[in-house]
């Protein structure tokens, strides 16, 4: 049975282990701080709509040595701002057989799993790794404190759309990505496999755009106007970079968000960056988010006011302390009138 390293012991990273464990995987987590601390003291509270369990996960740090082998897969399940540091610090390790012999270094030898919503994981983690197989995840699971995660899907506990990124041997990442999907899917994941993993990403970041706004204070039909305003202007954007964003249709395979456990206690809308500022995080990935719509605006000359004012809104306040309920959601609103005119040229 495949061995899975998994870098980042959050909401994905978690549910991934318990559930890979549950179906007699070996499942290493790599984690740190708080969590790392929690998870080699004591179990870990896991909730989904199959109940409430405390679960027993083997944990280690960053440095230790994780005794990688031929036929492991690595899933990095940090959020995007974070992959830039784990993924060299995994890339360079060696890769033995099953003699112990070292055959050669992970960045060639090891397949690794982006999760990351927003665009820039894939292309960042082929910076190091040879094998790069890009998944959106369509989940909501929630890290809400140290030490508990609750997944929200019923009767799947999440819908993954998996396909290969980047690679310079074919047929290995084809078999890669067919065990990932074999295994995910006896883990009660709904996979889809897909050739232009690229343009579901982009699918997916026309709705991550709007996550941040629920961190700010304001009603929910106000948030409503922003956030499709938002979406149309990162999908203007996306459109002068040159992707194509999947049908949108295609994403309502989401089962997370048409089967809603309500036992699982996760509540909906409250996504990864909600659950970063609740967290009091030092860093969120607003920055891949609104911040990737910003970026690609000012790559391409397109302009991309809503997102980019939302980026500032966020970034500055997780610098000034974070917190929820933040001010601001009327100054996007100011914006709409100009936003919506520069969308008509
Ligand atoms: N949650 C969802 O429902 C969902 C759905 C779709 C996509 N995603 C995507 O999946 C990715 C992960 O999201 P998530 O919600 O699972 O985030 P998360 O709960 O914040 O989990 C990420 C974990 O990685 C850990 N980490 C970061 N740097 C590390 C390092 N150097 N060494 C060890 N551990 C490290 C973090 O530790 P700290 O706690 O110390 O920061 C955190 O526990 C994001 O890109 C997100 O966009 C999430």
């Amino acid at each position: 049975m495949t061995r899975y390293v998994i870098v980042g012991a959050g909401a994905i990273g978690v549910s991934l282990a318990v559930e890979l464990g549950d179906r007699g995987h070996d499942v290493l987590l790599v984690a740190r701080g708080a969590t790392l601390e929690h998870l080699v003291t004591q179990p870990l509270s896991y909730h989904t709509h199959a109940g409430s369990r405390e679960v027993r996960l083997r944990a280690v740090d960053l440095a230790a040595d994780l005794g990688l082998r031929i036929g492991d897969i690595v899933v990095l399940a940090v959020k995007s701002q974070d992959l830039p540091t784990v993924a060299p610090a995994v890339a360079w390790r060696d890769v033995t057989d099953e003699h112990g012999d070292i055959r050669g270094i992970a960045a060639e030898l090891i397949p690794v799993v982006t999760v990351q919503n927003g665009l820039d994981a894939e292309r960042a983690a082929t910076r190091w790794f040879d094998t790069v197989l890009g998944a959106v995840f369509l989940i909501s699971a929630q890290h809400g404190r140290t030490g508990e995660v609750r997944v929200g899907g019923h009767p799947h506990l999440g819908g993954i759309i998996a396909g290969i990124s980047s690679t310079r041997t074919p047929e290995f990442a084809e078999q890669a990505l067919k065990t990932v999907a074999t295994d995910v899917t006896e883990a009660n994941f709904l996979i889809t496999l897909a050739s232009d993993i690229r343009s579901y990403k982009a699918a997916k970041i026309v709705h991550s755009v709007r996550n941040g706004l629920e961190v700010l204070a304001g009603d929910r039909r106000t948030k409503d106007t922003v956030g499709l305003a938002l979406s149309a202007e990162a999908r203007t954007v996306l459109a002068a970079a040159g992707f194509t964003p999947r049908d949108l249709a295609d994403l309502v395979l989401d089962p997370a968000q048409t089967h809603f456990d309500e036992q699982s206690g996760v509540t909906p809308g409250r996504q990864s960056t909600w659950q970063s500022f609740a967290r009091a995080t030092p860093t969120n990935e607003v920055d891949y988010l609104n911040g990737e719509i910003a970026l690609l605006s000012r790559l391409h000359a397109v302009p991309a006011p809503l997102n980019t004012r939302l980026q500032q809104l966020l970034s500055r306040a997780t610098h000034t302390g974070g917190g929820l309920d933040l001010p601001g959601l009327e100054t996007l609103t100011e914006l709409l009138a100009t936003a919506s005119s520069q969308q008509q040229h």
